[in-house]
């Protein structure tokens, strides 16, 4: 079928129910952001979560859907295929937002898989292959950081236990809601670990929207994802010692806020890129005592550091700690790395199908890298892996402002569909 629209295939999906669908899930973490838009808050592992996690269980097991659930509580819809015994294929993105995130990240991927699932099935098409939609586990990384620990974990790029000890902002480890999830999910099938205990996919799609304003400024539907660049986090921890703001003299005081402005300066001229194509973000920052009459005795603050050269991204990352040391002139100082992202290239298989029925639906697509990090990241190694992106309003998100119209988010699902259903018969 490749190249040729399968009328009934794309004529199944259904824009209004993906929509509602869409907004279901967006009451699930809903609050209104300063400006007014609904934004969504749901971070992994949490009541809301499993919430939502329930909800498409459902929607997928009135479909004939069958889940399972893996160790790290990534979540499985199969579609089966005409031969059980062949790897399938995978779609699906995560179901988490960020602190103050949009309706449509990571969960508009899941549903537009459900949705290519269930047009397949209207359409009675039943694919050689397989299909299994999946909602990997804590991609954002908003609560638990990293992000990606369940396509990592997946891929056999970390080991499950790894982030074990990572607290949230209540200090609750991953571990140990991890082991509350699985306990509260223990009525579903267990199934192994990815190609830890399992056979690699045949293939792997994600549908998601661009998050950024390319596809909207240049008049495109759909973009072919090529590739995403790399990404590398760290936390840095500068430990001084508290004293009084109105005694302690200037000279004799070691404040953390100090030398934490003095490492983010220097580190601003390391990551300086007159192409402006690297990204380097401190975005959060913690001080302890956090009071405006004490010395600050300790700061803890992220980095954010991407690159598409995997060049750049090692020369420029693994500068960053001695950057740090030569600009604090009091304080302690500790950097761990905690997410290395390689860059990756996606597979002709995938880009070429995407291609394919972009074209076969008359839809205008661009081909493009992505600047987010996503789980296909980690996917790359395993089995030909692509993604499918549809427009952002103003490239706006991990924002509540973020939005995709009906009908833009209906055109990415059935380019999911015909994509999925090429694979399946590879
Ligand atoms: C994913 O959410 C990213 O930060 O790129
Ligand atoms: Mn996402
Ligand atoms: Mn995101």
């Amino acid at each position: 079928m490749s190249g040729t629209v399968v009328p009934r295939l794309v004529a199944a999906v259904s824009e209004q129910r993906q929509w509602d669908r869409l907004m279901e899930m967006a009451r699930l973490g809903a609050f209104t952001g300063v400006d007014g838009s609904p934004g969504v808050n749901r971070p992994c592992l949490s009541p809301l979560d499993r919430e939502a996690r329930r909800l498409l269980i459902g929607w997928g097991m009135a479909i004939g859907l069958t889940p399972s659930i893996d160790a790290l509580g990534n979540l499985f819809l199969r579609h089966e295929g005409q031969d059980p015994g062949l790897a399938p294929v995978l779609t699906g993105s995560h179901m988490d937002s960020q602190p103050a995130g949009g309706r449509f990240d990571g969960i508009w991927g899941v549903l537009a898989g459900l949705e290519a699932i269930q047009a397949l099935r209207e359409a009675g098409i039943t694919p050689r292959r397989p299909i299994e939609l999946v909602a990997w586990t804590n991609e954002e990384g908003g609560r638990f950081a990293p992000g990606c620990m369940g396509s990592m974990a997946y891929a056999g790029h970390s080991k499950p236990d790894t982030w074990d000890a990572v607290t949230d902002g209540e200090g609750i480890r991953f571990g140990d809601a991890l082991r509350e999830q699985l306990l509260l999910e223990a009525d579903l099938p267990r199934r192994p670990l990815g190609v830890v205990d399992g056979p690699a996919p045949h293939a792997y799609v994600e549908a998601h929207i661009e998050q950024g304003p390319r596809l909207e400024s240049e008049g495109f539907d759909i973009g072919i994802v090529t590739g995403i660049q790399g990404s590398r986090w760290f936390l840095v921890e500068i430990i001084g010692e508290s004293a009084h703001a109105g005694t302690a003299p200037l000279s004799t005081r070691r404040d953390a806020v100090q030398d934490m402005l003095r490492a983010i300066t220097a580190l601003n001229a390391l990551m300086d890129d007159p192409t402006d194509i690297l990204r380097f973000t401190v975005a959060r920052i913690e001080v302890q005592p956090n009071s405006s009459n004490s010395v600050a005795e300790r700061v803890r603050f992220t980095i954010d550091f991407r690159h598409p050269s995997a060049a750049v991204l090692a020369q420029r990352g693994d500068a960053i700690e001695a950057t740090i040391r030569g600009a604090v002139q009091r304080c302690e100082v500790v950097v761990t790395e905690r997410f290395h992202a390689l860059p990756v290239d996606f597979a002709p298989l995938v880009t070429g199908a995407v291609a394919r029925a972009s074209a076969a639906q008359g839809l205008k697509a661009l081909r493009m890298p992505s600047g987010a990090f996503h789980d296909a990241q980690f996917m790359v190694p395993l089995c030909p892996s692509g993604m499918i992106f549809v427009p952002s309003r103003k490239g706006i998100s991990h924002n509540p402002a973020e939005y995709s119209s009906p009908a833009q988010l209906a055109a990415g699902a059935r380019v999911l569909a015909q994509v999925v259903a090429e694979l399946a018969e590879s």
